[in-house]
């Protein structure tokens, strides 16, 4: 054990499993499976560990967030359209009171109108939105620093 605090969540919420079926003008062409691939890389490169969680059920999700503060050091969150109107899911990310960086595929705040609330960004320590597949590697980067973590020199 070193103590180092880099152990990173990746939490996907409701119909994120349907990316690469989704409209491509918004969310791109990438399979959930392969954006993940992609995420796990960038986070080596920043000397994070990454853990994935995806559910299409808000209960299991709040659930998986409470566990949060036992399995990670910050959070990576996605939670879909539930970011637009779950008290619950801002409730239980509030409990689990770890750092979290929301990210949006999609450019949120220039679709519709009622894309444009999210209650989670209250409790969270960045926000990225539209910049597809990239916009995890620069939350990874934000909530990087939020731990401290230097990234590794280059072998
Ligand atoms: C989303 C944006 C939400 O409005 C939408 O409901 C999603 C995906 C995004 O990544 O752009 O399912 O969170």
């Amino acid at each position: 054990m070193t103590g180092t605090r880099n152990r990173v969540e990746v939490l996907h919420g409701v119909n994120l499993d349907m990316l690469g079926k989704r409209d491509a003008g918004h969310y791109g062409t990438l399979t959930l499976v392969e954006l993940e691939v992609r995420i796990r890389h960038w986070a080596r490169q920043l000397g994070l560990e990454t853990s994935f969680f995806h559910t299409n059920s808000e209960a299991a999700f709040v659930e998986r967030l409470h566990q949060a503060p036992q399995v990670a050091d910050g959070l990576v969150l996605n939670p879909g359209a539930w970011t637009h109107y779950s008290y619950a899911i801002r409730d239980a990310l509030e409990i689990a009171d770890v750092p979290a960086i929301e990210v949006h595929l999609s450019d949120v705040d220039n679709r519709e109108e009622w894309r444009r609330h999210s209650v989670v960004t209250e409790l969270v320590r960045g926000r990225v939105t539209g910049k597809g597949p990239d916009g995890y590697r620069d939350a990874l980067e934000l909530l990087a620093r939020e731990l401290g973590i230097d990234p590794p020199t280059a072998a």
